[in-house]
Order: structure tokens, then sequence, then C-alpha cells
């Protein structure tokens, strides 16, 4: 029998077989599974006899206690990293096409090479985008003071149309840039693989080959990663082993707040998050993200309550929408944007069944404003009452906060780090939270802000929503 030329390989995860499947039988994914060529990458490296490439060192004589780092100026994409760009340290970039990636590496590249951060080389290098195409970018993303651009294109920063890795080593040599960004890994090809350019095969050699390069020279590596769910493109799963760091730009498209989320990071804290705006001119930080999330919040309509959820270390408040509407036909709808569509569903029978809120003739709209992703259990009692507002048509309390996760019996379930929460949510002029009674007293609750504690949902509606009639709830 001829031995097999190609194999299936999952575009997902990389597992490879010899058949096809229909749905990997590691990840789960749907038609995943492409047929690429069987290559033998020549990866091993020959020995010889007696000397060891590598020797063990004592713990204490190594030099060094703390990771040395590039000075980074975007600050928050520096908190994401952990402090800053760590040298020889390969990062990924992910995210789906169009959200930014390029637009925020060539800032990050135009301000590190400006002589006031010590002017750090760095490499450009694009396998998408022309360099005519990349300069015009950078001239739309130069700062602006009095209709002036403010610095002039950095000397530092140098750009290369390339798609072979091979002659991009070349380029590194020459250049010795102390920051290679690669856009993107899936454009990047080796010439003896003969698979096409973003397959599971190139991507992972390629991104290995890139490792090498970062630990042997010092050299610190971003590699841009396209995420699309449709499984056409390697995963990032398969890079995520390789690397370093793994940083995910997510966001909707729609919506101008970009968060620059970490996953993965072997020199820092992982799900650390960085608040971007997408404005015309770049990526501009958002130093202050809870004030931007509620820039635009109608107090006292109903339907409208404050979440406190946690990004990473950071609380983050941000306003939760419901809207209840008459069923017209056929079976009541509920509809989540930016939240669980499960936790929408168990949330709506809680209410249904728990706290005399009727939605069973409704149609039930739960929405986050900001374009943000709440997954997070402790934004339940924030949904909740946000569409028994819209149902009963009286406003939740203008100055309130609503933490809690909902239990099935409708009982409110105390939520992890509190007191930051707390102390956001005080930090920005809110005056009341109501949150689950406590079981423990343990640590003593941030004054300023006043507390109230529910043990039920019930309770919570009662403390949260103003009566019309008699204009204030129960506890002001
Ligand atoms: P881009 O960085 O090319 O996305 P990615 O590399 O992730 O595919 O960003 C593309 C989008 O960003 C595009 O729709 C235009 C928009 N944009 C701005 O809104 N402002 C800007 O200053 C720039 C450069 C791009
Ligand atoms: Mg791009």
């Amino acid at each position: 029998m001829p031995k097999p030329s190609t194999q299936f390989v999952c575009q997902q995860c990389g597992r490879t077989s010899p058949v096809s499947f229909g749905r990997c039988p590691s990840c789960n994914a749907w038609g995943s599974m492409v047929e690429e060529p069987l290559e033998m990458p020549a990866t091993s490296v020959p020995r010889h006899k007696g000397v060891p490439a590598s020797h063990p060192v004592r713990l204490d004589e190594i030099s060094g206690d703390a990771e040395e780092r590039l000075n980074t100026p975007i600050s928050e994409f520096a908190r994401v990293l952990g402090g800053g760009v760590v040298p020889g340290s390969i990062v990924l970039v992910g995210g789906d096409p169009g959200i930014g990636k390029s637009t925020l590496l060539l800032q990050l590249a135009m301000e590190m090479t400006s002589s006031a951060y010590g002017s750090h080389p760095v490499l450009y290098v694009s396998g998408e985008e022309s360099e005519r195409q990349i300069k015009m970018r950078a001239v739309r993303l130069l700062r602006m003071e009095n209709g002036e651009p403010l610095t002039e294109l950095p000397k530092n920063l140098l750009l290369v149309t390339e798609t072979n890795l091979d002659t991009i080593m070349e380029h590194i040599q020459q250049v010795k840039p102390e920051l290679v960004i690669i856009d993107s890994i899936q454009t990047i090809t080796l010439s003896e693989f003969s698979s096409s350019a973003g397959s599971v095969s190139q991507v992972r050699e390629t991104a290995s080959r890139l490792r090498e390069l970062a630990k042997s020279s010092g050299i610190a590596v971003f590699v841009i990663g396209h995420v699309t769910k449709e499984g056409v493109i390697a995963g990032p799963r398969v890079l995520e082993h390789i690397v370093d760091t793994v940083l995910y730009l997510e966001g909707d498209r729609y919506q101008s707040y970009r968060l620059l989320r970490s996953v993965k990071n072997r020199f820092g804290a992982t799900s650390e998050v960085g608040v971007f705006e997408m404005r015309d001119r770049g990526m501009v930080e958002v130093i202050n993200p809870s004030e931007a999330f509620l820039a635009e919040r109608l107090v006292n309509t109903p339907g409208s309550a404050i979440a406190v959820t946690m990004e990473g270390t950071r609380p983050l408040l941000v306003e939760i929408q419901g809207l209840t509407t008459r069923t017209n036909y056929g079976n009541p709808r509920r509809t989540a944007n930016g939240l669980d569509i499960n936790r929408v569903l168990l949330n709506a029978a809680v209410l249904t069944r728990r706290a005399g809120i009727n939605l069973t003739e409704q149609d039930v709209f739960a929405n986050v404003v900001g374009g943000l992703m709440v997954e997070e259990p402790a934004a339940d009692l924030a949904m909740s009452v946000a569409i028994a507002s819209s149902l009963r048509d009286m406003p939740v309390r203008a100055d309130m906060v609503l933490i809690g996760e909902i239990g099935l019996s409708g009982e409110l379930r105390w939520v992890s780090q509190m007191i930051p929460r707390l102390r956001e949510a005080s930090k920005l002029g809110f005056k009341a939270a109501v949150i689950p009674r406590r079981t423990s007293h343990a640590e003593a609750l941030p004054s300023g802000i006043e507390i109230m504690e529910a043990r039920s949902l019930q309770e919570a509606l009662r403390l949260s929503l103003i009566d019309h009639e008699s204009s204030h709830p129960k506890g002001k």
C-alpha cells in the first residue's frame, strides 16, 4: 500500500487524522478538518556527542530578579502586558478582521520609536498591506495639535511588505530591531512547506521559528492573528501554546469601544483588560472606562440598571437595559445583546416564578450598553431589575448599583471581589448599592456608599424600583 501523502488537520485545534471527520473529535468544531500535504519539517538538529547545547544552572546564580521591560508608552497596552513589553517575548494579538489590530500595533510601533520613549528600532512586517498603505495610515495616526501634526514620522520605524519567513529573518538580521511586528501570521509562509498560507502547519511552524528568534536574540515579537468563527483559517488555539502572551482585541464592530484582554501571560496577570476607543485618528486610551460607558445614560427612565462587572482586576460599571413588550402571537421571545442568552432565560423564569413579574406573555430584550460582553452571573441582579423595571414601568434609583447572582429560588448569591466593585461605584458618585445578604462580616465594606443587603430578588426589587405614587422606594 502506498504511504498516504496527505492528512486531515483540524484548523481550530490542530488535530491530525488520516481520515476526515465532519466534526473534530478533539475540539468538537464542525467542518474544520482540511486536507493538507503530509510534511516532515526538518526540525531535528544533528547531535554532537559530548558537547551539550545547554547547561543546568543553579537557581540562585541566574542573574536578573525581575523581568526587564521596554518602556511602553500606551499605558492601557502596558497594563495588559503586565507592565510593558518584555524583550525576547512573543505576543499574539488576536481578533476579528477589521477590529483594529493593525492600527493599534502601528500606533505602538510609532510611539516606541519616538525619542521620548527611547527610540527603540522597530520593524513592521506586513503581508497584507503595501508600504504606501501603511504610511497613509501612519500619517492619519500622527497626533494633532492646533490642526498641525504634533510629531513627524518616526525615523526608526521600518516597514516591509513580505510574506516569506526566510526573507523576513534576513531583514531582521540586517535591521536589528528591538521589536518586530508580524501582520499577520496567516499570511506568512515557509517555502519548504507546500500547504497554503494560513493552514495549521504553516502557522504553527512560522510561529515556532519566530519564538526561537525571540528567545535567542532578545527581540520582542508581536504577531497578529485573525480569528474567524468559521474556522476557515487556522484558529488561534494552535498558537496559544507557542507564544508567551495571548491578547485579544474585542468589541462590537459597530461600536467604538475596544477591549484588549490578556488570556494568557507568562509575565503578568491574566484577564487584565485595557480599554480603547476607535476614533478617526486611531485607538485612544479610555482612562476612565466606567464613566465612558455610562455617558449616554438617561436617568429616571424605566428599564435601565447599573451593574458592576469585573474585567480581570478592574471593576467596570455598565448600564444594562431591559425592555418588555406584549407578545403578539406564538411563543414569547427572549433576545440578548452583550449578555449570555441562557442567563436571560433563567432570570426571566425566576422573575416570573419567584418575584411576581409575569413575563409569560412578554417578549424580553436585554442589552448591555457600549458593545461590551458581560457574561458574569454578578450582573444577574441588574439584568433582572432592568427587565422588571420595564414591565412595571418604574425607574430604578439613578444613584444605585446592583450586584449579585440570582439562584433558582430567587435568592441572591454573594459574588467575588465585592469590595473593589463597591469602591468603583462609590468613586463614580453612586450613593447606594443593593448587594446580597452577607454571610460573613470579616471584611469591612467601603464607606461612602449606602449598602442595602437583600436576601431575595423580590427584596431587591422593593429597594431599587421607584414607585410613582409614593415617589421614593423604601430605604431613602
Ligand atoms: P485595522 O487596524 O485595519 O483592523 P485589523 O488589522 O484588525 O483588521 O482597522 C480597520 C478599521 O479601523 C477600519 O474599519 C477603519 C478603522 N479605523 C478608524 O476608525 N480610525 C483610524 O484611525 C484607523 C487607522 C482605522
Ligand atoms: Mg490588519
